[in-house]
């Protein structure tokens, strides 16, 4: 993946992550230009009414423009009744809803499957923003429709102040060393840490290309959640070799790294942490955007493969895989999955982000069920051929 990329303004891959990622903004005009006009904002606030969608409405008071309020979802027609001048609504993972948005993913191969999040849209009339704040993820702003100004300022961590007594994180100041307006197809990227601050010129729909990573405590819980699955675990455990007598009230250092030696005994199992950590990381954080699957058995499925259906990812799912020791074992949506050998290669290639053909000639029984299972759990979709 050495060639030059559009997408990154003429860099290659190696080049963007080595010098950019995580460490410093990346201005490329026209680095999309597909993305104009995917979503218009009709779109927008249509979706945004959407019981199931995940969305907040921020508005700044007409008064004091830094008196800010948070409306979270379920949003319904009354809050956009009456409203400021200023204000900004954002939707979560459009690209659950857009499948022309979710295939822009593949405009970012260079970063895996599990670290991406959602693309977030965010429309407001001419002055609103989200104010003055950093995030701890990276993210590509894409400008979408109309034009944002965006003014870059100092690196921020957990130890940065807030201002008080309002419902957003937002910073006081910005040092700004960067300021431009970005046009539709313009892309951003702002690395964690890195303060911000969007202001839209005119009405303005801007993408956020979001990225996650776990953090220590929540991989824990889901240990923690894996050994308590496991019955034996649950039993008592032995009391140490009692040769001495100690203090009543003491807890010994001979009995206190006897139990923790007993936890990092379990820690060695790494099957187990394997499968908190994919567990973890293949959920989906909008669960309620997978839609209901239309059951269908083996004999509706070979007739789709016969009218040249393909099958890809359902963009709403999260499916994962890890190879080690010559073993491919896949997680989706927060859960291991049992998939047969012969169908193994086909479903890393969907993982992998590509639409497949099924040769039905060639696809024997175990990859037919294999196929319905995933199928019926909405964790893969069936596509018609393109014209
Ligand atoms: C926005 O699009 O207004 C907010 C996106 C961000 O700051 O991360
Ligand atoms: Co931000």
């Amino acid at each position: 993946m050495s060639q030059p990329l559009d997408v990154l303004g003429g860099i290659t891959a190696e080049q963007f992550l080595c010098e950019y990622w995580q460490k410093k903004p990346l201005l490329v005009r026209k680095a999309l230009p597909e993305i104009a006009n995917i979503l218009v904002p009709d779109d927008v606030m249509e979706l945004a009414l959407d019981e199931n969608v995940t969305a907040r409405l921020i508005k700044q008071k007409d008064k004091d423009p830094n008196q800010w309020t948070v409306k979270n979802s379920p949003l319904i027609k009354g809050d956009f009744q009456k409203m400021p001048k200023l204000w900004t609504l954002l939707v979560q993972a459009v690209d659950h809803y857009s499948f022309d948005l979710a295939e822009l993913w593949k405009k970012f191969p260079f970063i895996p499957q599990w670290r991406r999040d959602d693309i977030m849209v965010s429309y407001a009339p001419q002055g609103g923003s989200v104010g003055k704040h950093f995030d701890f993820y990276d993210v590509f702003l894409v400008q979408g429709y109309g034009n944002r100004r965006w003014q870059l300022g100092q690196m921020c961590d957990a130890e940065s102040e807030f201002v008080e007594g309002q419902p957003l994180k937002l910073l006081p100041e910005i040092d700004v060393h960067f300021d431009e307006v970005l046009a539709p197809g313009d892309l951003l990227y702002v690395p964690p840490g890195l303060s911000h601050y969007g202001v839209a010129e005119n009405d303005c729909l801007t993408f956020s290309f979001g990225f996650r990573m776990p953090n220590v405590p929540d991989m824990m819980d889901r240990v923690c959640d894996k050994f308590s699955e496991n019955e034996a675990l649950k039993n008592p455990l032995h009391d140490i070799i009692r040769d001495q007598v100690s203090r009543a009230g003491e807890v010994t250092e001979n009995e206190l790294s006897y139990l923790k030696s007993e936890i990092f005994k379990q820690l060695q199992n790494s099957l187990v942490l394997d499968d908190a950590i994919m567990s973890l990381m293949s959920e989906s954080k909008y669960p309620e955007n997978i839609p209901e699957a239309e059951e269908i058995g083996t004999g509706d499925l070979e007739d789709a493969l016969d009218q040249g259906y393909l099958l890809q990812l359902q963009p709403a799912s999260r499916l994962l895989y890890s190879d080690q020791d010559q073993q491919v074992l896949f997680w989706a949506n927060g859960e291991g999955l049992c998939i047969s050998e012969q169908f193994t290669p086909f479903l890393q290639k969907i993982a992998d982000g590509q639409t497949i053909a099924l040769n039905l000639d060639l696809a024997d029984e175990d990859i037919l069920e294999d196929v319905v299972m995933l199928l019926n759990e909405s964790i893969l979709m069936l596509v018609p051929t393109e014209e």
